[in-house]
């Protein structure tokens, strides 16, 4: 990842290839702050300053004198004044980034006091703008040979600070969106990996390696243990695959020890979604190995908290299992018992991923009493439909849970929408032969899967679903997100951690 510096000693010192700097429609370029004018005088009568408009999208590269200390500007683009958000400033950022690594520009510079005018706080704007420049140059290239057009990345971006005031602040929100963009490019890069090579025992495997790096415990269960805790569901899944399943469970637990209960993750991990015997349409039915994108935000986080020795007490259950239809494979109308001792109806075995997560979720709460837990899972295609996406689907009904949640989602730029816990429509859930089925009908998709993830948490506990579903993977590539797998909720996980719960 490209290196995260600091420049303190002021403008005058300031030093680097190009100096990124993002203005709105109604601003004059020279004039933005002083410290900027000081940093590159040469800015007034730099040609080409005035065909820069500020427009949204706009990028522009300026030169001064090749020899100077800061020989260029790159100008970008915020549009409208009143318009600007997080969102607009964050995408500009990135798309800035990548326009130097085209360029083949080596090193960055980003002048806080430039961006101490825009709304948002300064902290914020710094964690955020660093987030968006990593972001920026993400991409999924391990299995790819480097071709020549493929340039590298930036070897540095500094944040370049006024020299005055105490930056300490500043350099550790710097951090923070370092760490968060080091989470997000993780959770993608594990969507990313082809099916073939990311399996059930893999995810545990890859747990187990950052484990090691990051500092937290990894405990992977194979199929001896499943069955001994009783998790016929996730066994169920996973049968139609010569691969078996794996729950892998991961904790951090601050210095010092632990107070409270832990914030508990738990993720849907389906390594790949054929659907099982009620086998999917083959049109993108590739983008059913990132399934287990729930899992990898879970790992991501877990992982990154470790790392930062956050104070937090974080737990991570990620449900692994591989839906395929071989000669083993449950079918429609099986029953299985899951975790929690009750009776479940395969009505369909593409709703796999809450066959996986109930067992999850009762391993999560005899495991530990939970602060909270907070699911996230590709669950539904119902979601997709209600919410498009963009906005992925909040159920809960703990409104301290759900406030906070709204809050971190907002502060990172990865929106929830709240969806209904409607209790009559468990109905729909009801079985001939079973105690629940694991399918309701196609209108209320969303909630009724919701709905069966609720039957299997106890009365009072602190919980929240996550449907990602839709948001999980662009269609398209953004300056924030190249077309595949976004690693959407890894930032609000983490969020919520770092912001705490009481
Ligand atoms: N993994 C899918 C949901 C999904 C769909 C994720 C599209 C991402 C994009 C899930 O396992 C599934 O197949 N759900 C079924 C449930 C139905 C059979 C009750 C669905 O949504 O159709
Ligand atoms: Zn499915
Ligand atoms: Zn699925």
């Amino acid at each position: 990842m490209m290196d995260i510096q600091f420049q303190n000693l002021g403008p005058a010192q300031w030093k680097a290839d190009v100096m990124l700097l993002p203005a709105c429609e109604e601003e004059a370029l020279p004039g933005i702050c002083p410290e900027i004018d000081k940093a590159v005088p040469w800015l007034t009568v730099a040609p080409g300053l005035r065909d820069f408009k500020g427009k949204k999208n706009e990028l522009a590269l300026l030169h001064g004198h090749p020899d100077l200390a800061l020989p260029r500007v790159l100008a970008i683009g915020l549009g409208k004044k009143e318009k600007l958000d997080m969102n607009v400033l964050r995408k500009a950022v990135a798309a800035g980034v990548a326009h130097c690594r085209k360029r083949g520009l080596k090193t960055l510079l980003l002048p806080e006091p430039g961006l101490a005018r825009l709304p948002g706080g300064r902290t914020r704007l710094v964690e955020e703008c660093v987030c968006a420049a990593l972001l920026g140059l993400y991409r999924f290239s391990q299995l790819k040979k480097k071709t020549d057009e493929d340039m590298d990345d930036p070897s540095w971006l500094a944040v370049g600070f006024d020299g005055a005031s105490s930056s300490e602040e500043l350099q550790n929100a710097a951090r923070m969106g370092e760490s968060s963009a080091w989470a997000v490019s993780l959770a993608r890069d594990l969507a990313s990996t082809p099916p073939n090579l990311l399996s059930p025992h893999e995810m545990g495997v890859r747990a187990q390696e950052l484990s090691g790096q990051c500092g937290f415990t990894c405990t992977v269960l194979d199929e001896k243990a499943l069955a001994h805790e009783g998790m016929g569901g996730i066994l169920a899944v996973g049968q139609g695959s010569s691969r078996p399943p794996r729950l892998v469970v991961i904790e951090h637990v601050p210095d010092g020890g632990a107070k409270d209960g832990p914030l508990v993750f738990v993720g849907k991990g389906i390594t790949f979604d054929s659907g099982g015997i009620c086998i999917k349409p083959s049109a993108n039915m590739d983008q059913m190995k990132a399934d287990m994108m729930g899992a990898a935000c879970v790992l991501a986080a877990v992982a990154t908290l470790a790392r930062e020795r956050s104070p937090r007490w974080v737990a991570g259950v990620l449900a692994c299992a591989e839906n395929l239809p071989g000669g083993g494979a449950s079918r429609p109308g099986d029953v299985v018992r899951l975790a929690n001792g009750d009776w479940v109806e395969f009505q369909n075995t593409d709703a796999e991923g809450r066959m996986v997560l109930a067992d999850a979720l009762c391993y999560a709460q005899k495991r530990w009493t939970p602060a909270a837990i907070v699911d996230i899972a590709t669950l539904t295609g119902a979601c997709a439909i209600a919410l498009g996406k963009e906005i992925a689907g909040m159920f809960c009904d703990d409104a301290k849970l759900a406030e906070r949640l709204r809050g971190a989602c907002t502060a990172c730029g990865e929106p929830l929408w709240p969806m209904p816990l409607w209790e009559p429509y468990k109905e729909l859930l009801k079985s001939e032969v079973a105690d629940i089925s694991n399918m309701g009908k196609r209108e209320g998709g969303a909630i009724t899967a919701a709905l069966f993830l609720k039957h299997f948490v106890k009365e009072g506990m602190s919980w929240a679903h996550l449907d990602v579903a839709g948001v999980d993977w662009a269609e398209k590539t953004t300056p924030l997100c190249p077309k595949g797998p976004t690693g959407f909720g890894t930032r609000t996980l983490l969020e919520l951690a770092r912001g705490g719960l009481s």
